[in-house]
């Protein structure tokens, strides 16, 4: 097989990947806009600690929504028109919110971003994959991962700015929205100088068109040959299943694989992190930036060895060592809360607490960047058969707001409730049931075509081995 660093592609097909991927940039602005915003928009609307919980919650449940009707977007309008109507939400919803409208709103105005997000959440990683050539697949899905941590961590440092340059919040708080706006219109404009995914294409049996786009991003006539020979025998089976199809025995299958993936991904806590980070820091008395940007800062910068990696050492491999990182750390979190919670002033809390507790966040960041945050979304893109590919994304899409929802509306409650080394305990327990669930049943997808794999699903190969290349397709890639 060719080493994937040996073969140039077309800028073409950097251009889509960058374009689509913005669509995780915008996740990660949605995402990370309440960890420093949170204060400010508590002092213009006065909401609460529940009131935020919610405002910050509803994001969520605009996701599943829009994971839901994401699916027959994707089908009946395509690809790429679905990217632009998600850049269309994304830009109006956030200018809105800039308005500073009344809360119930406001509140509606989240619930669209989160609507686009959960759109963009599902369509760009299918895109992705069905777009950009099977050599780079890994690589170019994880940009979508790295995108959204690269929102992430750039809501962060604006929102911080703003409050520093802004003394009144009331001036702050439009400047806040008006950036996620601001990136949602290169989205909306970018996406409409993408081509069509060729997959979504050849379903629809527009042969010419798919022809056309595979001759814009694939290098020689044999490359194209290949790809489309491997589309139309993926093809034979039924064309766009619905959702009937999750009762078939190899569908539900893989369905379960990538169901587990999104709730474990949400399980080990990440949300808590990414959103309250600097509240609980606050608990154990680290306040300033290094409570505001620790967790933005390292999430971005380990994405970055994930893109290569995923490559080279495989999805797997990324999944034990990230779980086991963020197992060891949400314990350390965990004792360490345990041993200050007779402490009731954080000022009077020593350096060793605060020590400990900063490096076990930053080594749990790095866990999850490096591994569950980009291969899950990755897997989820690779394991479903073509013509249920809509279908186990969404739901797996929708799988992974539901548990992000349910973390961010319930953990600093549930901190209140248990005691604050309680939560850390429970992540790191559903770490552990994660490992477990990744030996017993995550097949590795490293170097394998959609195509070859759904094969093999079909096949009857068991979970674990779908990855694994029969001989035949061994003698077609070498040859
Ligand atoms: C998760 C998000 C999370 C983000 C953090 C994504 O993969 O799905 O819920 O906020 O990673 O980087």
């Amino acid at each position: 097989m060719n080493n994937p660093t040996q073969v140039k592609y077309k800028t073409i097909v950097y251009f889509i990947c960058a374009v689509a991927a913005l669509g995780g940039l915008l996740f990660g602005l949605d995402q990370g806009f309440i960890a420093n915003a949170l204060g400010t928009i508590e002092k213009v609307y006065k909401l609460g600690v529940s009131g935020g919980e919610m405002y910050s919650a509803i994001l969520a449940t605009g996701g599943i929504i829009g994971a839901l009707l994401s699916g027959l977007f994707a089908r009946f309008l395509g690809r790429k028109k679905s990217l632009i109507f998600a850049g269309f939400i994304f830009t109006a919803a956030s200018a809105y919110s800039a308005l500073l409208p009344p809360l119930a709103i406001l509140s509606a105005c989240r619930f669209s971003l989160g609507f686009a997000v959960g759109t963009a959440s599902f369509i760009v990683p299918l895109y992705l994959s069905e777009t950009a050539p099977a050599k780079i697949r890994g690589s170019m899905g994880t940009l979508f991962q790295l995108m959204i941590t690269i929102g992430i961590f750039l809501i962060s440092v604006t929102n911080v700015l703003f409050v520093k340059i802004f003394i009144n919040p009331i001036h702050s708080l439009p400047f806040m929205f008006l950036t996620i706006s601001f990136f949602a219109a290169f989205m909306f404009i970018g996406s409409f100088m993408l081509p069509e995914s060729p997959r979504w294409l050849m379903l629809q049996e527009r042969r010419e068109e798919t022809l056309k786009v595979l001759n814009k991003t694939l290098n020689s006539q044999e490359e194209i040959d290949l790809e489309i020979k491997e589309i139309e025998e993926a093809l034979h089976g039924p064309k766009g299943a619905g959702i009937e199809i999750i009762f078939k025995g190899y569908f539900f299958k893989v369905l379960v694989v990538g169901v587990l993936l999104q709730m474990f991904q949400q399980l080990v806590g990440i949300n808590m992190m990414i959103y309250y980070a600097p509240t609980i820091f606050k608990y154990a008395g680290i306040t300033g930036i290094i409570g505001m940007m620790t967790v933005p800062t390292v999430n971005v910068l380990f994405t970055f060895p994930a893109i290569p990696l995923v490559e080279k050492w495989g999805r797997k491999k990324l999944l034990y060592v990230g779980a086991a990182a963020m197992f060891v750390t949400m314990l350390a979190a965990g004792l360490t809360f345990k041993s200050i919670s007779g402490i009731t002033d954080p000022s009077m809390i020593g350096g060793a607490p605060k020590t400990i507790l900063l490096t076990a966040a930053i080594i749990y960041i790095f866990g999850f960047a490096i591994s569950w945050g980009p291969v899950v979304w990755l897997v989820c893109s690779e394991i479903f058969p073509l013509e249920g590919r809509e279908v186990g994304m969404t739901i797996t899409t929708m799988v992974n707001w539901t548990f992000a929802g349910l973390v961010m509306a319930d953990a600093l409650t549930f901190m209140k409730k248990f005691g604050n080394s309680s939560i850390f305990y429970l992540f790191a327990g559903f770490c552990v049931l994660a490992i477990i669930f990744v030996a017993m049943f995550v097949p590795e997808t490293k170097g394998i075509t959609l195509e070859e794999l759904e094969f093999n699903l079909k096949g009857g190969k068991p979970l674990r081995d779908l990855g694994a290349l029969s001989a035949n397709q061994t003698e077609r890639y070498s040859s």
